[in-house]
């Protein structure tokens, strides 16, 4: 077994991570760490673009409006400030990188295009691909810098803390890490570790999501010590394609925000009915609103149609989801294209300041892995790939000013003496459909109290199996995944239970109404644990 050892370690190789791994100084031994291939997260496939005030006619106090706004009452305002005003620097960052963003074809200018809950425009996108042009761009940085090393195919299985090396501080000391193919198990350490590892949509049946967003970095930190908040706020996004082939590709956000209208197979408009935004309203009132008519009505998908604008306006400014469309037998020019919502989005995660700080020292969390404050009850469109962008700065900042006090240690081998290989095999893929559905089944967008009971005595029962499984047999990727997806399941639910109001993407039946009797509360779960006796700077 090999023994690797850097300066910073960064699970993940999205928006967040690459940002960070460019900001850092180049005088550090850096990890850069992915599933897969480096552009297999959520970054590639970001389409609508990113928030940021761009426009003399914008400010940052309408882009804080607005995003307070959609955060139903839970956002922290002085992280949203901090993250609102770094914006433009931020894009700023990008275009010096390289990063082409469409320009308007009136002045010359970048084209801002508009989204759900902003009440101007101000989302700059490269056309409809956004995250693939800023993860190639960064790629490329990356892939030239000397001091980076990339290690694709490789899933961190844990952290390492001295704690569990049997001493008695917490700090971070590395990580595992499975080589996926040659089923070794390297023990890798670090003077820092950084999880940019994503979000944990597939955690549901349906889900715009790649395959890995299992939500690994929220489970690894959970395990390590840190507290997780708000992880009831699983958000859906209104618009992906119905089709049995293609359960993750999304209909940008965008296309309603350049007029595209969604309609019920009679061709009639519902969104009025629910808010007056219709629908440019933010997501959770959008997703839920269809989700409504689709159970009133009895009907499997609503309609999105954008074919009362020009189909070269339309075929301009949505190349790659028009063809993506034509594939599978639509053409959005000529026809409205059938559409369900689908999970999108981690707005809560491991809680970190505004330097992505965790209550583990030496151990940062940052993008959609990270709960911040910025997002609250529900994000805002294209408030994300900011978010990752601004706290990779802040991360590299703060790390850059600390390592120095920060040793490296020889971290003990992956021990497999007592484990075999599986002969069940079977068990990891039932689990992995058994719980994706009753998620979604029992704690999606409607939730009540019988459901959520439901749900988490299926998560018990895994939890167990899984648990016995892992002790026994020798890991595979699917079996890592496998055990995050059911402690992130169990946050999800547990946070659900713990909110008896509905507010944003959290809505039940048995309390439909939000609390506004007394101040709104982030819902932190502690582990077992927590030290507390670290924990991140105040806001
Ligand atoms: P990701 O880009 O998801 O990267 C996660 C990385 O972590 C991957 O490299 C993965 O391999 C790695 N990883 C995970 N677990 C492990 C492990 N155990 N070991 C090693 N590596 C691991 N947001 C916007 O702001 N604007 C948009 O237009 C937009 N459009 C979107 C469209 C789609 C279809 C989707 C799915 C999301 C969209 N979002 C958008 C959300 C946004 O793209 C994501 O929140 C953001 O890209 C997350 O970036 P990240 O760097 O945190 O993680
Ligand atoms: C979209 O393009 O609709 C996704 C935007 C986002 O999730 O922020």
């Amino acid at each position: 077994m090999q023994q690797l050892a850097f300066d910073v370690l960064i699970l993940g190789s999205g928006a967040a991570g690459l940002t960070l791994a460019l900001r850092l100084p180049s005088t550090l031994r850096i990890a850069i760490v992915s599933k897969g291939e480096l552009n297999d997260g959520s970054t590639h496939r970001a389409q609508g673009g990113i928030s940021a005030v761009l426009d003399d006619e914008d400010s940052i106090d309408m882009h804080v409006a607005d995003t307070l706004n959609a955060g139903a009452g839970l956002c922290n305002e002085n992280v949203v400030r901090h993250i609102v005003s770094r914006g433009p620097e931020a894009v700023r960052w990008l275009v010096e990188r390289g990063v082409k963003f469409t320009r308007s074809a009136e002045d010359g200018g970048f084209h801002l295009t508009r989204e759900g809950g902003h009440s101007h425009r101000r989302v700059i996108h490269a056309a409809d691909a956004t995250g693939r042009e800023i993860q190639n761009t960064l790629e490329d940085a990356i892939r030239r810098a000397p001091n980076i090393e990339i290690l694709t195919s490789h899933i961190a299985i844990d952290l390492v803390t001295a704690r569990r090396l049997g001493r008695r501080d917490d700090r971070v000391l590395g990580a595992y890490l499975l080589n996926v193919a040659s089923q070794e198990v390297h023990a890798v350490s670090a003077r820092i570790v950084v999880l940019a590892t994503g979000g944990a949509s597939r955690a549901y049946l349906y889900t715009s999501n790649p395959d890995g967003a299992t939500g690994d970095g929220i489970a690894m930190a959970w395990r390590a010590g840190c507290r997780i908040a708000n992880m009831e706020f699983m958000q859906f996004h209104p618009t992906c394609l119905f089709h049995p082939q293609a359960k993750t590709l999304l209909l940008t956000e965008a296309l309603r925000g350049e007029g595209a209208l969604l309609r019920l197979p009679d061709g009639r408009r519902f969104m009025p009915d629910f808010d007056a935004r219709a629908e440019l309203a933010p997501r959770d009132i959008v997703a839920r609103a269809i989700d409504h008519e689709m159970k009133r009505l009895g009907i499997d998908h609503v309609l999105l149609d954008i074919t009362h604008k020009p189909a070269d306006f339309v075929r301009e400014h949505f190349p790659n989801v028009y063809a993506s469309c034509l594939e599978y037998g639509y053409d959005l020019t000529r026809e409205p294209v059938p559409v369900v919502p689908a999970a999108h989005y981690t707005c809560g995660g491991v809680m970190v300041d505004l330097a992505g700080r965790t209550d583990v020292p030496g151990l940062y969390a940052i993008g959609e892995v990270a709960h911040t404050g910025l997002h609250g009850a529900n994000r805002m469109a294209s408030n994300s790939l900011l978010e990752c962008l601004v706290l990779a700065e802040g991360a590299a900042e703060d790390i850059a000013a600390r390592i120095g006090g920060m040793q490296l240690e020889a971290l003990r081998h992956w021990d497999e003496s007592r484990v075999t290989d599986s002969d069940e095999e079977v068990v990891v893929t039932h689990n992995w459909g058994e719980l994706r559905r009753f998620m979604w089944d029992y704690v999606g967008i409607v939730r009540t109290n019988k459901r959520l009971a439901r749900a988490l005595k299926r998560v018990e029962l895994l939890k167990a199996e899984i648990t016995e499984y892992y002790s026994n047999f020798r890991v595979t990727a699917d079996l890592v995944e496998l055990r995050n997806l059911v402690t992130v399941a169990e946050l999800i639910v547990r946070s659900a239970q713990s909110r008896r109001e509905s507010r944003g993407l959290h809505y039940t039946l048995d309390y439909p109404e939000r609390d506004d009797s007394r101040p709104p509360r982030d819902t932190v779960l502690v582990p077992p644990n927590f030290s507390g006796a670290t924990r991140p700077v105040q806001w």
